[in-house]
């Protein structure tokens, strides 16, 4: 197997709101239980900012530990790509505000749209952007408050999401290191696009358009279609990815998979023939965390001590539009 790229993860960081929501908490605000959201989600918390913090809060918090823990220094990063549906404002974008919170005079920065999937399809360009030019330091920060984009009073969606963001430093791989990202798949499919939305705040309605049902300001889902959609895309982009790098499921050492639903997540895991062990999992301390999920599973996942040097690790991811996208890498 030969690499397409000598990029590489050089760090990790995250940071999430100190706000712990339980679902006890949400048993006194709709009508649902601890037990229907376990057994239907997995999510047992999640963390939700307060009423006066913002997401861009941190997306830098996580910046600053990533860039810490790597020993790289905010004037080095030459670009800050924020992948979130979920900015402080339309503008500046997010990563203006982690560029400034940062203090990183050159870099370059700009917020990335692609839903769930969006980590990984910014990973995957700073990969492009580090192999093209092999001393460029690309920061990646995933960071959302679907919180504010919630429906407080929709007991389907408002179980399932929480805060947080989760950052990785790109960079190349040192020389005769076997590692680095081998090969990554970025997808879409418009086609059942009405099943998730958030319509409010975009410019196909006027401010404050009167046309748009209040409820439109809020993620709203098809929940049992998006499911299927999402077990069906989760695996063919992974089994797609392992094809055509000659690899099979058994060759994995890790996979993080976008935490949106444990059931999806085991779906996935027994198509694969994987053994629990070998799968990245935090959705019950999280919940679904969109562009956050998969950099702040990274992190925990290095943490644990469960990503050792040469091992196989595959992140795969889907979200609303729909987008599916998936990135093979060698620890
Ligand atoms: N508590 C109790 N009951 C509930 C709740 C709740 N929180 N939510 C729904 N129910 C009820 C429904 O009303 C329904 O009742 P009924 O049978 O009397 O009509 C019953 O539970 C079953 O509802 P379903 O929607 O069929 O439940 P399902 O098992 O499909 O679980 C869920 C719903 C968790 C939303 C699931 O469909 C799912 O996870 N879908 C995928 C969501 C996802 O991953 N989205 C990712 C994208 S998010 C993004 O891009 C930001």
């Amino acid at each position: 197997m030969s690499f397409k790229s000598r990029a590489f993860i050089l760090s990790t960081g995250m940071a999430v709101p100190k706000r712990v929501l339980t679902n006890y908490d949400l048993e006194r605000m709709v009508e649902t239980s601890d037990e229907w959201i376990v057994e239907r989600t997995g999510i047992k918390e999640r963390r939700i900012l307060e009423d006066d913090e913002v997401i861009s809060t941190y997306a830098v918090e996580a910046g600053k530990a990533c860039l810490g823990a790597a020993g790289v220094s905010p004037d080095e990063v030459d670009l800050i790509i924020c992948a979130t549906l979920t900015p402080d404002f339309l503008m500046p974008s997010l990563a203006i505000l982690v560029q400034k919170g940062l203090g990183a005079k050159r870099a370059g920065a700009f917020d990335l749209s692609a839903t769930c999937s969006g980590f990984l399809y910014a990973l995957s360009i700073a990969a492009c952007v580090v192999c093209e030019r092999p001393s460029a330091k690309v920061l990646v920060v995933g960071a959302e408050a679907l919180s504010r984009k919630t429906n407080w009073q929709d007991r389907s969606t408002c179980v399932l999401f929480g805060d947080g963001a989760g950052a990785v430093l790109v960079g190349s791989a040192e020389e005769g290191m076997d590692s680095g990202i081998i090969d990554f798949i970025l997808g879409a499919d418009g086609t059942n696009w009405e099943l998730l939305t958030l319509k409010g705040g975009g410019s196909a309605f006027l401010p404050f358009d009167e046309r748009l049902p209040k409820e439109e300001y809020y993620i709203k889902m098809q929940g049992r279609e998006v499911f299927k959609i999402a077990v069906r895309m989760m695996e063919k982009v992974a089994l797609e990815l392992l094809e055509r790098n000659n690899l099979t499921p058994q060759d994995i050492d890790l996979l993080i998979p976008h935490q949106a639903n444990l059931r999806i997540i085991e779906y996935l895991r027994e198509r694969l023939g994987l053994p629990k062990e070998k799968v990245m999992v935090n959705i019950h301390r999280y919940g679904n965390t969109s562009a956050a999920s998969i950099p702040i599973a990274l992190h925990e996942a290095r943490l644990e001590g469960r990503l050792k040097r040469g091992d196989n690790v595959l992140m795969v991811s889907f979200g609303g539009g729909f987008t599916f996208a998936g990135v093979l890498l060698r620890w």
